[in-house]
């Protein structure tokens, strides 16, 4: 039997209609939410990255303020744009898109937006909240993976969760938020020896690797539910994610395809983030 396809294309778009709904109520109330991105240097991926957001907006009815700099720009600098966005009450949202070029301390610049306008969820008070099940912004990404097998009434209550790779924005978040849903989780990174024990014992595996066909068939049990986070160009340059789809989907009872899975979420949750931020601002002021 064929896995069951998670339409991530479909369950984004159903979701950006909820969002843009409450969106316009926004709007009545006088609140436009604001979304300001910040690009630093040439990346052309994050580039891309960063029209998407802007054409997002632009579709929610949400503003975009997107502030490009070149590589040259400095700490100190960037540091300053945050400091006058984190004042601006137009902007309810502040995405400083990653990475930044390498003489800008990351860490420095995640901590100079404040936690009421960190719609990436990466600020040590928003992690810190999401560790102890307290209100607050969760990563676009793993927060994405949620709300998808929520539409497919896949719940992580007891299931055993194994997390392929251990990054800040998606590995580390998506455990946590698992365990906050009382799953069982597993990490798995590059230093785990005999990756397959692990994955073999999932009922559900979310790989965000960034390693084409690294998730073969023989990684995963019958019937499991395969999470792809994965972005990457196949040997033909095609987008391919990190699981092996033909195989693994006779396999699976459940996968994400990429393109059309975890992608699309991914920017559907920063404008709903966003709408939240505004949302959290309007009723501050009415308070
Ligand atoms: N670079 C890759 N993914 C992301 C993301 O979710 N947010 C930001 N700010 N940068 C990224």
């Amino acid at each position: 039997m064929e896995a069951k396809l998670i339409d991530g294309k479909e369950i984004a778009r159903k979701t950006r209609m909820e969002i843009a709904e409450k969106v316009l109520k926004l709007k009545d109330e006088g609140i436009t939410p604001g979304l300001a991105v910040i690009l630093v240097g040439n990346n052309q991926a994050s580039k891309l990255y960063v029209k998407n957001k802007e054409k997002a907006c632009k579709e929610l009815g949400l503003n975009s303020f997107m502030i490009e700099y070149p590589e040259s720009l400095s700490e100190k600098e960037l540091l300053d744009k945050i400091s006058e966005l984190n004042q601006d009450n137009k902007v309810h949202g502040i995405l400083v898109q990653l990475p930044l070029p390498s003489h800008i301390e990351e860490k420095k610049i995640i901590e100079a937006i404040t936690p009421s306008k960190d719609v990436d969820g990466f600020h040590p008070i928003s992690i810190g909240r999401m560790m102890t099940g307290q209100d607050t912004f969760y990563p676009c990404t793993p927060y994405g993976i949620m709300v998808m097998l929520k539409e497919m009434d896949i719940e992580p209550a007891g299931k055993h969760v194994v997390v392929v790779g251990r990054s800040n924005i998606v590995g580390k978040p998506a455990g946590q938020l698992f365990l906050n849903e009382n799953a069982t989780v597993t990490y798995c990174h590059s230093r785990t020896k005999d990756l397959k024990q692990f994955t073999k014992q999932a009922d559900i595996i979310v790989s965000a690797v960034g390693k084409a066909n690294f998730i073969t068939a023989d990684h995963v049990s019958q019937g499991a539910v395969v999470i792809d986070v994965g972005m990457n160009r196949d040997e033909n340059g095609k987008l391919c994610g990190d699981v092996s789809f033909d195989e693994v989907k006779e396999k699976a009872g459940f996968i994400t395809p990429v393109p059309g899975g975890v992608g699309p979420m991914t920017i559907t949750m920063l404008m709903y983030n966003t709408m939240k931020a505004a949302s959290n601002a309007s009723k501050m002021q009415h308070a």
